[in-house]
Parts: C-alpha cells; structure tokens; sequence
C-alpha cells in the first residue's frame, strides 16, 4: 500500500494527516503554537514553532501508522497565506513573520498603489493593495527596519519556509503566490513589472510552480528529523484555502465553500478569471492548473470565539477540563439554546480590522445592544452571527459579480458545528453541505501529493473519486427572514461607525 501526507500549517495550529491511497485518514497529530501581537493591529508568529510542530507532528502520525516511511510517496503542503518570512545567507530566520492578519501597512498599501497605478495593479495582480498581502510588508521591513531588509537573502510564504525546512528548495505555487500581491495572476508568473516598480530583487522569491507538480525531495537532515525517507516527493501544494476547496471536491464552475477557521472565507471555483473592480474579494490562482478562485475573507471567524473563550469564557475552559469536553462544543451547547437573533443583541467581528466588504484596518469588534439582561451564552451567539453576516456580505459580493454558486460546503472548525452550519443556511438561502472527510486543507494537500508522485491522474478526477458530502442543513423561512432584516441593521452599523473608527485609530 502507498501513502500520502497532508501537513497544514494553520494560524493556531499544524495539522498533519497521512492518508492512504485511498485518502482515508490513518493517523494524524496536531501540535498549536502562540500568536504574538506586539501592538494593537499587528500579528507575528514564530517560523521555528512552525517547524518545531511540522517536525513534532510528522513523528507522530509514522509512530501511530507504524507505515514504512518509504511506502509515503508524497508530501503536500497547505498553509496560512500572506505571511512574510525571511531568511539571511545562511537561512536564519532574519525576524518573527508579519502574517496575514496584520494591518500595520496602510501606508505601504498606498505606496504601491502610487507606483504600480491602481489600474496596472488590479490588471497585473488581480487585486488591489491590501494590507493583508506580503509586498506591503516587504516595503514595511524595508522601510521600518533596513537592517534586517539588507541582511535579506530570500522571501517565503510560512509554507513554503517549511518546505524549505524539508527539501532545500526555495519554492512557492502559483496559489499561495498569488496572496503576495507580486504575481502575475493571469499569466501565473512572477510580475517583472511590479517587482521593478517596487525595486525588490526576483532573487529574493523561489521558483513558481503549479500546486500538483513536485518541488523537491526530503533531505537527509530532514529525514532523520522526522523518520521520513528521502525518497518521499514534496509537491507545490497550495494556500490554506485553495488546499480546502481540493479537500472538498470544489473543482468545478458553480461549486463554492465557506470555511470558518481562524479567519472565515467565502470560496468559489472559476475557469474564467473575474475580478471585483472595488477589490472587496481576491481572485487568485486555483490549485487546478488553469483555473482560479475568487474568495471573500472576513478576518477574525474562529478568532473571535476563541477571545470569547480565552477572555471571557474561563468557566466553558474548566467545566471543559472537569467533563472532559472541549470547550468549543459547551458554547455551542449554550449558544443553541438562544433564540435566533440573541435576543437583539449584534456583534461586529472586526477584531483584527477587516477585509472583504470594507477593506478598513482601523475597524474593530462591537457587541451592539448590549443590556443587563445578556448573558455569555447570549454573547457566544451574537458573536457566531456577527461572522455569519460577514460571510453574508462575502456571498453577497460572489452573486453579484455573477461566479455562480450551485452548492455551498462548509468547512473548518465552525464548520463542523451544526448550528453554526444552520445560521450559514439562513443567511445565505440555501442548501449548506459538509463533506464526510473533515480533513480539508491536508486532504486537498495529499490529493496534489498524490497528483505529483504519480498515484492519481489528475486533480478533478481524484476529487470525483474520493469526496463525498455528508450532512446538509436546509435554510429555514422564519429565520431566513429574520437574519434578512438583521443583516440590514449590521450593515448600518459600520457605515454608522466608519468615521469613528478613524477617530479611534488617531487617539
Ligand atoms: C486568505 C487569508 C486567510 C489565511 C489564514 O486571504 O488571509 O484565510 O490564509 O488562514
């Protein structure tokens, strides 16, 4: 029998999955690290920690399997987009990666724009400057710390560090490559002339691939890391996202997910590229050769619950350590009891500010109507609701830009609870599916794996042969016309707020 791993560096953990050849789940481990924030909007992480867990995490899943680690014919990777990573000439991680949900560079946004010429830029790139992306924060290191930008000797997204880490490589995909805002999207090659317009040497970046096509082979440093053999292929891979919509079967004009993680996405497959002339979504390369994705991205999804639960919500933690439960499904406990609509009490998720539909790093978080007779639970329900009008307003956008959407999955951790699921329902109108593996990312990774070393054709027919949905919540009319009324209202609330924001920032 032959093997496949999946290894998805995510924002609050590494999942690492190894599946056989036919992508049923043998063993996985996951291992979590911190998220530092130095500042209010800024958010760093560690690249050793990633490695520490991508190592940690790989040992464990050959121990579980007991698999003969030359029978794992390939390694896929998936990981957080956007993130910058930097390496000195002897590889040295230079300073913490500045990830995607850090909006430190407004102003670096508004460089770019200047140079490239808003038009050019959306043309060439396929969207316009955003904090999120990773140029802005290379023009933010150079600027802000040119010691460090001198001793800069290559660029890398946190996947493709680690692949670095397994195989020597300096390589990205075309997926992931699109997030750094110095890609050209439609042509899927590095952009001479927006590297040329922001003065940064293509040296620094790693040769662009297709997500199926194999980078590199496992060194022997890594392999005896991690006990794997130096046989084993490591492919492109592809950016969290882009690897989830592979790891549930989203291959096809009409089919769409939305993922609930650290960040909540809106995704929806397109053969024919499209783009949104206000730059409210992304359009990036897809991880099917040729095609590409348009999303939405609302930044703190999973992230807002997890505050709740890290701030507030000390009691869901022990009485979770006491009835050996996770915490996360005690509040879904608690949150199902509230009615629809948590008793007229609406939370903003713009914790980390936010992208899809406003594009504003100064926003922040509001529990709007809060009275004395609230309670967690009623809290707990606001905040699943507030990110699901968020990803409203991202499903919103896709219609109108006509990328049509037959089919809704949901995936990622909020994916997995049922009334979350349900709420997505309402929101959007119609059928929400989850599909039966819930592997996501690392299933999307292995599929490509398996694509590149040779196990499967391609990547559409593999997903037709090993994906399949699993429960689906049908959207219910009375709800549906209540979240109809209160989308409204959450809507007024920022245009109410947008100036205040500004205010807040200054003060
Ligand atoms: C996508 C984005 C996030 C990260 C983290 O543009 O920033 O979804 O990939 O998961």
């Amino acid at each position: 029998m032959n093997y496949l791993i999946g290894i998805d560096i995510g924002t609050s953990a590494t999942k690492t999955v190894l599946f056989d050849e036919e992508c049923r789940g043998i063993a996985s481990a996951s291992a979590e690290y911190p998220l530092y924030q130095p500042q209010n909007g800024w958010a760093e992480q560690k690249p050793e920690d990633w490695k520490a867990a991508v190592i940690q995490t790989i040992r464990v899943v050959l121990e579980k399997s007991a698999v003969p680690a030359k029978s794992v014919k390939g390694i896929g990777l998936s990981g957080q987009m956007h993130g910058l990573v930097m390496l000195d000439e002897d590889n040295a991680v230079i300073r913490p990666a500045i990830i995607w949900c850090d909006q430190r560079t407004a102003a670096e946004c508004r460089e770019i724009t200047e140079k490239v010429g808003y038009k050019r830029l959306i043309e060439i790139t396929a969207n316009p400057a955003l904090t999120g992306f990773t140029a802005s924060k290379i023009l933010w290191v150079r600027k802000h710390e040119p010691e460090n930008y001198r001793r800069c000797r290559h660029i890398l997204l946190p996947k493709d560090y680690i692949r670095y880490c397994m195989t020597g490589d300096y390589a990205t995909e075309v997926s992931d490559a699109s997030g750094m805002q110095l890609l050209d999207v439609p042509h899927r090659c590095w952009s001479d002339e927006v590297l040329q317009k922001l003065s940064i040497d293509p040296s620094l970046l790693g040769k662009v691939y297709e997500s199926p096509e194999v980078t590199g082979k496992i060194t022997q440093d890594f392999a005896a890391l991690t006990g794997l053999s130096t046989s084993t292929v490591v492919v492109g891979g592809a950016g969290d996202n882009a690897a989830a919509a592979i790891g549930m079967g989203i291959v096809e004009d009409g089919r769409a997910f939305t993922t609930i993680g650290t960040s909540g996405v809106v995704f929806a497959h397109t053969s024919q590229m499209k783009f949104d002339s206000q730059g409210r979504v992304h359009t990036f390369c897809c991880a099917v050769p040729g095609c590409w994705h348009v999303m939405g991205v609302t930044l703190a999804a999973g992230l807002s619950l997890k505050w709740f639960r890290d701030t507030l919500g000390g009691d869901y933690v022990l009485r979770g350590i006491a009835e050996h439960r996770d915490p996360y499904d005690l509040m879904n406990d608690d949150a199902a009891k509230v009615p629809v609509g948590s008793n007229r009490l609406i939370y903003l998720p713009y914790l980390m500010g936010e992208r899809t539909p406003h594009l504003d790093p100064d926003c922040r978080g509001v529990f709007f109507g809060l009275s004395a007779i609230h309670t967690k639970a009623d809290m707990i329900r606001s905040i699943m609701e507030g990110v699901s009008y968020s990803l409203r307003d991202c499903n919103e956008i896709l219609l109108d830009m006509g990328v049509p959407v037959k089919e809704m999955m949901a995936c990622g951790g909020g994916g997995k609870s049922p009334i979350w699921r349900q709420m997505l329902a309402d929101m959007y109108g119609c059928t929400v599916k989850t599909s039966k593996s819930q592997e996501g990312p690392a299933l999307g990774a292995a599929i490509l794996a398996g694509v590149g070393s040779g196990m499967f054709q391609d990547v559409p027919s593999a997903c037709h042969r090993f994906i399949a949905a699993d429960a689906s919540c049908t959207p219910q009319t009375a709800n549906m016309a209540y979240y109809a009324k209160g989308h409204k209202l959450y809507q007024k609330l920022y245009q109410k707020l947008r100036e205040c924001y500004g205010d807040l920032a200054e003060l």
